[in-house]
């Protein structure tokens, strides 16, 4: 999606149709003089009362475009989610009738947060994955451009939303991708690829290099698949010299099968357990573009969790690179296996911070629903801004505890960790406890995604990949200055 300003007066844009947000009793965002165009049809009823109904004006009067579009919002739109929302569900109108572009009036509009809202709603809520729809005439028109008139106060901010928004879509595609098409092997392709196109260094290691770094918990998951694992070394440096140091790391499990322990249901939505993975992808691709000023590392180890008559056993023993041992009790616990390779390595790059992305439990759902993602972490303040920027942009985060009383359910008998908690309860927090035994060098923060690749198709996001964790922890990037 292109953005276009435009500065003349709203009576004079000509472009095919505005589109204006309003509530049901005629409260418009934005649009300038096109509200007044609205009051005699909330007068008349011809509104309607519901999110959703469509005003559809041919040559409104008093203005220079040729149609009309307002989207009723409903009761009220107290939150800016609201406009993205009505946004989305305006552009789909739109597509609906053959356009490929929009006008969009910010005229009015007083918060800079709105006019995101607005902007993420068009472009958020454009997304399709058309790539394996082979009859491409009956595909629905792509949004190619945005005009935004009465925005040019905030083009910079803007244009940096919708970087980052593109790399929220960018992540999308990667979790839709199909488990042939997306492999281990391919996964780092794509990283390289997309190192070269968007500014990061990329080095990756293969299964030999692997085993070279003795990350034999990363090699144990990957051993029952054909397909070799691979971790992707990501390096973002900044134009200026670099203050701090972040590393994210990002579970990717191209697919899950649970292995050995074979999972009984819901299989298709395990091409989506590289979610972590993308969500890293997907920041790394926009820092570039924002110009971001210190250093990110992003780690991904890339495995397919498979069963075979090479397939780790549900009681090996595997020695993890920073050297504590693991009792592999359940190979459908394989997140957290290959994460931990990872957060030992990432000491290496003596960060500030680290933030690991993982759809590491069905226990995270189970306790936060579908809609909201857990964060854990041995640092407040950094599990403070994932929270505080979670909700802000709308990809809500709530902070599970790691609960020191819970640390004994890891016992293993014979190894130093099991990677089964004795219980099936609270399973989010003993797999986040799992995961401190190994960040404990630095501030780290862990977010499980795991209801991002399962959750339906809502106004905004499709169905299993919603892209979870790009437009968060942008934010969060944001503001590492005044972390503490
Ligand atoms: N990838 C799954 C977690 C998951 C489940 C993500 C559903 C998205 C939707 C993970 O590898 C897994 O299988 N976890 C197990 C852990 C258990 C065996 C300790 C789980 O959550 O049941
Ligand atoms: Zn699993
Ligand atoms: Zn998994």
């Amino acid at each position: 999606m292109k953005l276009q300003f435009c500065k003349e007066p709203l009576d004079q844009v000509a472009q095919r149709c505005l589109v204006v947000l309003a509530t049901r009793d005629g409260k418009t965002f934005g649009g300038g003089v096109a509200g007044e165009l609205l009051a005699p049809f909330v007068a008349s009823g011809e509104f309607g009362r519901d999110f959703g109904v469509i005003l559809y004006l041919v040559k409104p009067q008093g203005l220079a475009v040729e149609r009309l579009l307002v989207l009723n919002l409903g009761k009220s739109a107290d939150s800016d989610d609201d406009l993205r929302k009505g946004a989305a569900r305006a552009w789909k109108e739109l597509r609906k009738r053959g356009y490929d572009e929009a006008l969009y009036s910010c005229e009015g509009l007083e918060q800079p947060g709105q006019i995101r809202a607005i902007v993420e709603g068009f472009q958020l809520g454009a997304y399709q994955m058309t790539q394996f729809k082979s009859d491409k005439e009956k595909l629905k028109p792509e949004l190619t451009r945005l005009h935004l008139h009465g925005a040019d106060a905030h083009a910079a901010q803007i244009e940096r939303w919708v970087a980052v928004a593109e790399g929220t879509c960018r992540a999308r595609d990667l979790c839709l991708l199909p488990p042939n098409e997306l492999n281990p092997i391919s996964f780092a392709e794509k990283a390289v690829a997309w190192g070269a196109e968007f500014g990061f260094e990329t080095k990756i290691l293969d299964k030999a290099a692997i085993a070279a770094e003795r990350m034999n918990a990363i090699l144990a998951v990957a051993q029952g698949s054909v397909l070799e694992p691979r971790l992707c070394l990501l390096d973002y440096q900044p134009d200026t010299p670099s203050v701090k140091t972040i590393v994210l790391v990002g579970k990717a499990v191209t697919f899950d099968s649970g292995g050995l322990n074979l999972k009984l249901a819901a299989l298709p939505e395990m091409k989506g357990d590289m979610g972590g993975g993308a969500a890293v992808l997907g920041i790394m691709s926009v820092l570039r573009a924002i110009r971001y000023p210190h250093r990110v590392v992003g780690l991904i180890p890339a495995v397919e969790n498979m069963l075979s008559g090479s397939a780790t056993r549900p009681s090996d023993i595997v020695t993890s690179r920073a050297g504590i041992t693991i009792e592999i009790n359940n190979t459908d616990a394989e997140g957290r296996l290959i994460l931990v390779d990872a957060l030992a390595y990432a000491a290496a790059y003596q960060p500030d911070y680290v933030v690991d992305f993982a759809t590491l439990t069905g226990a995270c759902m189970v306790a936060l629903g579908p809609k909201i993602y857990g964060v854990m972490g041995n640092h407040q303040p950094l599990v403070d801004a994932i929270v505080k920027a979670g909700w802000e942009v709308h990809e809500p985060f709530w902070q599970l505890p790691l609960f020191d009383g819970y640390k004994e359910l890891l016992d293993s008998d014979l190894a130093d960790i099991s990677n089964l908690p004795s219980t099936r309860y609270g399973g989010a927090i003993t797999a986040g406890l799992f995961l401190e035994r190994w960040a404990r060098d630095y501030k780290w923060a862990h977010c499980d995604i795991a209801a991002a690749i399962t959750e339906h198709e809502d106004e905004y996001a499709p169905a299993n990949g919603a892209g979870a964790g790009v437009r968060m922890m942008v934010e969060v990037l944001d503001r590492v200055e005044s972390l503490a």
